[in-house]
Parts: structure tokens; C-alpha cells; sequence
């Protein structure tokens, strides 16, 4: 069966596999902008289809909503990704996943002292605080004071 030029925010979810309130959510981020229609519904042109499956998976690998929303920035809402914007954003992707997979991998080796314990101390647990980075900062707490 052959889609519609644009579609309403249920047949979205059910094509994505998203829920519907993810799909506003995406929107409410700004990671989306789909037109309204007379009546106020979302209509979706069927290219916000690959950029919703890109949200996805992009999130399925752990990054923030912010470097997704950077990556796309660069495709108007509405306008069908070509091949070189996804060339385009895979690289711009890929240092950020390296650094991703670098920092799980150092967390991962880490873990075996972790497990059993549970203490989760600033001072000592090494998933906690990594390096203890906040000391380069000063004594005393320091993510409390930026509320
Ligand atoms: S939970 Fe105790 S050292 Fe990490």
C-alpha cells in the first residue's frame, strides 16, 4: 500500500514504532516541526518518517537530544534527507559516538569493584565520580550549587 503525501501523528506511531507522545515530545524539542492543518492536526510529510527513524536510533546509541537536534539542523523540516546529509551527519556522529563507546568501556572495566557494594561514594566509587573531577573545582559539593 502506497503512503500518502502526509500523514496524521497516529499513522506516524504506527509506521516508527514510536508512541504518539514521543512524536509530540520530539516536537515539543524541536527536533521536528511538522505543519498543521486547518484544523490545528499535525500533518507529516512522509521525509519526517527518516527523520523520526534518525531521532531513534540516534537515541538507541545514547546520545543527547542536543547533538541530535545539532545534527539535523542542517534539514529543513519537510525536506527529504539526500544521502550526503546523512553522510553529512554520520560523521558529524562519529567522533561522539567513539567518545561514547571510550567512556562505557572505561565505566565497564571499572564496574567489577561496584558490584555488591552499592556505597556509590563521592570519595571512593569510581562510577560516582570518575576521577573525582569535581575536585579540580574546590572543596565541597559542587553540582548542588547549580541547582
Ligand atoms: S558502589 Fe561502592 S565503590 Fe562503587
Amino acid at each position: 500500500m502506497r503512503l500518502p503525501r502526509e500523514l496524521s501523528i497516529g499513522q506516524v506511531a504506527d509506521r516508527t514504532g514510536l508512541s504518539i507522545s514521543q512524536i509530540r515530545f520530539y516536537e515539543g524539542e524541536g527536533l521536528i516541526s511538522p505543519p498543521r492543518d486547518g484544523g490545528g492536526r499535525r500533518r507529516f510529510p512522509r521525509a519526517e518518517l527518516r527523520r523520526l527513524s534518525f531521532i531513534r536510533v540516534a537515541q538507541r546509541l545514547g546520545l543527547p537530544l542536543r547533538r541530535i537536534r545539532a545534527a539535523l539542523a542542517g534539514i529543513p523540516g519537510g525536506r527529504p534527507p539526500t544521502p550526503s546529509d546523512w553522510e553529512r551527519i554520520a560523521e558529524d556522529l562519529h567522533d561522539d559516538l567513539t567518545q561514547r563507546i571510550e567512556e562505557l568501556t572505561r565505566l565497564r572495566d571499572r564496574l567489577t569493584g561496584c558490584i555488591g557494594c552499592g556505597c556509590l561514594s563521592m570519595k571512593t566509587c569510581p562510577l560516582y565520580n570518575p576521577d573525582d573531577q569535581k575536585a579540580a573545582e574546590g572543596p565541597g559539593a559542587r553540582l548542588v550549587e547549580r541547582g
